[in-house]
């Protein structure tokens, strides 16, 4: 039987390296994994706790709301209001997702619908390139690391005319950053274009030496055309919880609500009331982990410029997007690295063609783990 949608997919770009990566374990050698992006932070043992609290009343075992309790909308706008200055109504401008993945995907196909399209970085997150096609409709490409600058040129070469702006800062996998006048480019180019601008924010939280992400909703009129994802996965290193939320734009968040509602009944409602008592009483927990994941990204990066592999240093997110020191492929070296070192890597051409001559260092081992890698790479490259 064909399988239309799932068949058009292209085959898995990191599955060559997960079966060596756990052929060698099989064979009793120590993989460092800094491929795969899992959180490894603990997460905040209140939530913890109130997660088992709220498990042990069978009431909380009963199906709950797909768009999040209200209490739970309420604590992450509380959060947007505090940080960013933000007012946003929780009845309006917020619904749960399972997860900022899920919550695109979806989204993705409330907006589009076959003969659309829309402009979304690459490489990329694989699934920004991928729920356009879920929905029917094709993607325009535009450089990552030249974002800003590149949508105009891509807008006009579309066709047809974009619906969505897709953009994502921190970005993974290229780590690209972006201050607020430059948001504020986007927001007025998709107001012109009137296109709905869809901001993943998943490394919000994940920011160094003093950088800190702007939300969407500190440019001007953002609220008019923008929806943000914002996900407890990174910063609140909850990440098997799959607690996300769509922000902002009203009618955009209302028929997202609408599709969820005939799709999900929200997730476990402990995890709900859990998350909550993340977002209220564990405020200090993204710091923390962003602070974890400095330590292990300086560690990365001091070591590999040591062996004179010089890479950029991130301001933000949990990797390091690095040139290939050598002419082999991606994915080619990506697996001598394993092979050499012992240290598995995300072949930069999985997150599309344009991530071809890089590998993604997933910051997701702690320091003295990197600092072996790092001793494990000197012989493969050195
Ligand atoms: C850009 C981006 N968006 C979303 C996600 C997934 O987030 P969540 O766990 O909330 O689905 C990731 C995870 O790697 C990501 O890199």
């Amino acid at each position: 039987m064909q399988f239309r949608r799932v068949d058009a997919l292209p085959p898995y770009a990191f599955a060559e390296v997960e079966r060596l990566k756990l052929e060698l374990r099989r064979a009793g050698e120590d993989v460092i994994d800094l491929g795969f992006g899992n959180p490894d932070v603990p997460p905040p043992e209140i939530a913890v706790e109130k997660l088992r609290e709220a498990a042990l009343l069978l009431r909380n075992h009963r199906y709950s709301s797909s768009r999040g309790l209200p209490n739970l909308r309420a604590a992450i706008c509380e959060l947007y209001h505090e940080r960013y200055g933000v007012e946003l109504d929780p009845e309006t401008e917020a619904t749960m997702s399972l997860g900022a993945k899920e919550g695109l995907v979806h989204l993705l196909w409330v907006l589009l619908a076959p003969g659309d399209s829309a402009l979304v970085p690459s490489p990329s997150y694989p699934i920004h390139l991928f729920a356009p096609g879920f929905a029917g409709a094709t993607v325009q490409r535009v450089p990552a690391l030249d974002y800003v600058a590149g949508v105009e040129e891509a807008w006009e070469a579309a066709q047809p005319r974009p619906r969505v702006l897709l953009a994502s800062f921190p970005h993974n996998p290229t780590t690209a950053c972006v201050e607020l006048p430059d948001m504020q480019r986007l927001v007025d180019f998709a107001r012109e274009r009137e296109m709905v601008l869809v901001h993943d924010f998943a490394y919000a939280d994940l920011a160094f030496d003093g950088y800190r992400p702007p939300s969407i909703f500190e440019c001007d009129g953002a609220r008019e055309v923008a929806v943000e994802l914002y996900s407890l996965t990174k910063g609140f290193s909850l990440a098997g919880w799959r607690v996300a939320f769509v922000l902002g734009r009203a009618d955009v968040v209302g028929a997202l609500a609408r599709l969820k509602s005939y799709l999900d009944y929200g997730s476990f409602q402990p995890l709900q009331i859990a998350a909550t008592v993340a977002l209220r009483e564990a405020r200090d927990q993204p710091a923390q982990a962003a602070e974890v994941y400095e330590g292990r990204r300086n560690a990365l990066c001091d070591g590999l410029t040591r062996l004179g592999w010089e890479v950029a240093r991130p301001k933000a997110t949990m990797f390091v997007w690095a040139r290939i020191p050598t002419d082999e492929k991606a994915q080619d070296f990506a697996l001598r690295l394993l092979r050499e070192a012992h240290v598995a890597v995300s072949p930069g051409s999985g997150f599309g063609a344009d991530g071809e001559g890089f590998v993604r260092f997933a910051l997701v081992e702690n320091e003295q783990r990197i600092a072996q890698a790092v001793r494990g790479i000197r012989r493969a490259i050195c």
